[in-house]
């Protein structure tokens, strides 16, 4: 039977959403159906075999901003194949169709929550490892200011929504954030609420919530005092626990740790690098502030990097990375000079939060060499503010 991956269409939308719900779960219908009518920027895709509809998943937009570099990037959502067309090959043509959609845009850095090793396969790897949870139980009494008003978010409300979220990031390293025509779709999910906080109609903290059996989830929190924390918990709690997504770089990451209780999260965000050489050369303004907080803005240095299939290069200047350019692997690139990482690290030394010293410590693959200080100083611990779509 002919098997095709191409974009979606409009008289594909009931087929999509009948696929995700059979699929996925039934509230997984609505929120796509709310998005494939909407305007905007989602590149959705179908598997179809003799015809039929048999896959789907879409990509959406978001911008990465690594130090002081912004490069765009996406997020993938919605990855389904129909049981009967499963094991066919559908999902990884749909991935091939989509990146080369995702190198024609110029996107440089992809991540994805979900199903797991499944997208190891597609060249993701486990980058940024997801923040701690705060475990507020049902009844504790939370610190709360009856003078806030509170209300959910309606699309009036967008930008005020991504002033906050960029008031949360501001101290982070790295930080993923969404255009307004997906914040819009974030604001009308009929699965997700966004609740806002207001005092004296200044918006002054938010929370998006997620409740799925009984259990509330609630991420995005952007909140200056307790109290604002306070009143928005309440306001989604229900009757039940809830667990808070922590952002450690945020202002309510300085004392959510004193609701409820701190719960360890296993849980990663896979990641991939769509262009290294692209996203390196992006970066040499991060990289030249990197050098210079580090007191090394006299730096006179050849850099190399090889991830043993490509390598990377450049002549640092007085502190001031020069064009990079690429070339063929090298096998042993310390002999060199340079630094080895292999290909599969790409996206955790860049938007992960360990920095390069300590993966050289796990990986048996890494070799930083000579340059060893200079790469830590590139490719440091960081606080990594990652949004998604779905609670991870
Ligand atoms: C997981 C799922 C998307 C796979 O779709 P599919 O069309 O059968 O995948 P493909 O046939 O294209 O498989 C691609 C590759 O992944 C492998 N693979 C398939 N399912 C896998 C899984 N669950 N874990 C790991 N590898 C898997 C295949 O063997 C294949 O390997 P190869 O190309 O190297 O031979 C599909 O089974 C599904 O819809 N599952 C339920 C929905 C779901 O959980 N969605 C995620 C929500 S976040």
């Amino acid at each position: 039977m002919t098997m095709d991956v191409r974009p979606a269409t409009s008289s594909d939308i009931n087929a999509i959403c009948e696929l995700l719900v059979g699929r996925l779960d039934e509230e997984d219908g609505p929120e796509a159906r709310m998005i494939l009518e909407a305007d905007g920027p989602h590149d959705w895709w179908v598997g179809t075999v003799a015809g039929e509809i048999g896959s789907t998943m879409m990509v959406h937009p978001v911008s990465y901003r690594i130090g002081s570099v912004t490069v765009p990037g996406n997020q993938v959502e919605f990855v389904a194949t129909h049981e009967r067309f499963a094991g066919r090959g559908l999902v990884r043509r749909q991935f091939e169709a989509a990146t080369d959609a995702m190198a024609r845009r110029g996107e440089l850095i992809s991540m994805i929550v979900g199903i797991p090793y499944f997208y190891r396969r597609f060249g993701y790897e486990y980058a940024v490892s997801v923040p701690d949870v705060q475990v507020i139980r049902a009844g504790i009494e939370l610190p709360t200011d009856e003078t806030l008003g509170l209300a959910d978010a309606t699309l009036d409300d967008v930008s005020a929504v991504q002033q906050l979220q960029a008031l949360a990031q501001e101290s982070a390293d790295v930080a993923a954030s969404f255009p307004d025509d997906v914040r819009s779709w974030f604001v009308e999910s009929p699965n997700y609420r966004t609740m806002i906080a207001r005092r004296a109609d200044i918006p002054v903290g938010m929370v998006r919530a997620y409740e799925h059996d009984g259990e509330v989830w609630v991420f995005e929190v952007v909140a200056s005092q307790p109290e604002v924390l306070g009143s928005l918990l309440n306001a989604v709690r229900g009757g039940g626990d809830v667990g808070v997504l922590h952002r450690p770089a945020s202002p309510a990451g300085v004392f959510i740790g004193s609701f409820g209780e701190t719960s360890d999260n296993t849980e990663a965000y896979y990641g991939k690098v769509l262009d290294v050489a692209a996203l390196l050369n992006a970066l040499r303004p991060t990289f030249d502030q990197r050098l210079a907080e580090a007191g090394l803005d006299d730096l006179t240095h050849t850099w190399m990097l090889s991830t043993y299939v490509a390598s990377y290069g450049a002549e640092i200047v007085n502190g001031a990375f020069g064009p990079i350019t690429s070339g063929p692997g090298i096998q042993a690139p310390v002999s060199k000079g340079g630094s080895g990482v292999p290909p599969d690290l790409m996206a955790t030394m860049i938007v992960g939060r360990d920095g390069i010293t300590e993966l050289n410590r796990w990986h048996g693959d890494v070799y930083l060499g000579r340059q060893a200080a200079i790469m830590d100083t590139l490719f440091p611990p960081q606080e990594v503010d990652i949004l998604t779509w779905i609670v991870p």
